[in-house]
């Protein structure tokens, strides 16, 4: 047993959100102290050319990415490359700094390996992280930004905050994701329509050259997830992250009707999600996939499946700190076991379309 599964019976005592607040109080006090963070760096960072790719003009060492929730202030981005991660994803930031809803917000159900979540973008707002920011921007590596609109804002008017928040962070970030997907922000997820996402591509692109991701919902209809793909790709989406939470609560049968369930309960629909936006927008733009990630295997699904590149959240809190470290070297054996002699190569071997194509090459 290693030393994460001897202590979490007893982190698990302390409830989600006061723990993640003692995680994030650690790697904040360690930040300027090289001998706490390099000697993780050289145990848990795999750099090996094979999971190395440069996407949108970006070096990303390995595929494996922090999911937006984890580090919403950035102030633990030092600590990415300690905990293995070769990009990641800051955020939600609002305009306004936001409290986010009432306590308690997250919920663990550890027999699902599952987390629940209502935080509905609590965060210190977009000025006081631009300056966080400023001080280690250029990182290591790849740092986007969760754009998310406050929850006082009325959709109609949405599009300003995000032009907002793009225009503030645009030199301190290396790409965005359009959140319009979280299910704790009341109305956000109307957003995912084809009108607004038109018109919102077309504010930010004018505002940056920066890539601009959108991020899906797994509660959509399949219908409208392809519509959504392919549209979001002619409206100027850089690439597409699936997928937020899922407020499906039959998944865990859990007593809580609110927020939204990330963790094991969520890969199923993850991999159709990312099959279906696979299916239509494969090789257009690089697809992202999050929700349920927790494994080797499992990410070479996804690999498989589609997608360039992964994120992870809620399987550290299950599956521990080596989590990243694991999933690296296990995709190394795995593209080993394939033949294959980059990620690149695997990157959706299991489309059909693909295959089909190689099929009609090879005659
Ligand atoms: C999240 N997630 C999330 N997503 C997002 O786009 N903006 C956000 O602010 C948050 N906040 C957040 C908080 C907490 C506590 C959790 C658990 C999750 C969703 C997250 O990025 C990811 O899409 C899902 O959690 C699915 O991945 P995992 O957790 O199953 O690996």
């Amino acid at each position: 047993m290693n030393f994460f599964e001897k202590v979490k019976p007893l982190i698990y005592k302390i409830d989600p959100e006061t723990a993640h607040n003692i995680v994030e109080l650690i790697f904040k006090t360690a930040r300027r102290c090289p001998l706490f963070f390099n000697p993780l760096i050289s145990k848990n960072f795999i750099l090996d050319e094979r999971l190395r790719q440069n996407i949108w003009g970006l070096d990303f060492k390995n595929p494996v990415g922090v999911a937006a929730g984890f580090d919403k202030n950035a102030t633990m981005i030092q600590a990415w490359p300690a905990l293995g991660f070769g990009w990641g994803e800051i955020g939600a930031v609002t305009v306004r700094p936001q409290v986010g809803n009432e306590k308690p917000r997250s919920w663990r159900w550890p027999e699902f390996e599952a987390i629940q979540n209502a935080y509905g973008f609590n965060n210190d707002g977009v000025d006081v992280i631009k300056e966080r920011l400023k001080k280690i921007y250029p990182f290591v590596l790849p740092i986007g930004a969760n754009i998310g609109k406050n929850k006082d804002t009325p959709e109609e008017r949405a599009i300003e905050d995000y032009k907002i928040l793009v225009n503030e962070l645009k030199d301190v970030v290396d790409f965005f994701v359009v959140n319009i997907s979280s299910p704790n922000t009341p109305g956000l997820r109307k957003l995912l329509n084809a009108e607004f996402i038109q018109n919102l591509f077309n504010e930010l692109k004018k505002s940056t050259n920066k890539p601009i991701l959108i991020k899906f919902s797994p509660d959509m209809e399949d219908e409208d997830i392809r519509n959504l793909a392919n549209l979001s790709v002619i409206y100027g989406a850089d690439g597409i992250i699936v997928t937020n939470t899922t407020v499906n609560y039959d998944l865990i049968d859990t007593p809580i009707k609110k927020g939204g369930i990330s963790g094991k309960p969520l890969a199923k629909r993850s991999y159709e999600v990312l099959r279906i936006v696979a299916s239509e927008v494969f090789g257009k733009v690089p697809i992202v996939s999050v929700g349920g990630i927790d494994s080797a295997k499992e990410a070479y699904k996804r690999i498989k499946a589609g997608a360039s590149l992964l994120q992870i959240y809620s399987g550290i809190i299950y599956k521990g700190p080596n989590l990243i470290k694991d999933i690296n070297e296990g995709l190394i054996k795995l593209l080993e076991e394939d033949g294959f002699s980059h990620i690149s190569e695997a990157i959706g071997a299991d489309i059909p379309k693909r295959l089909e194509l190689k099929d009609n090459n090879a005659s």
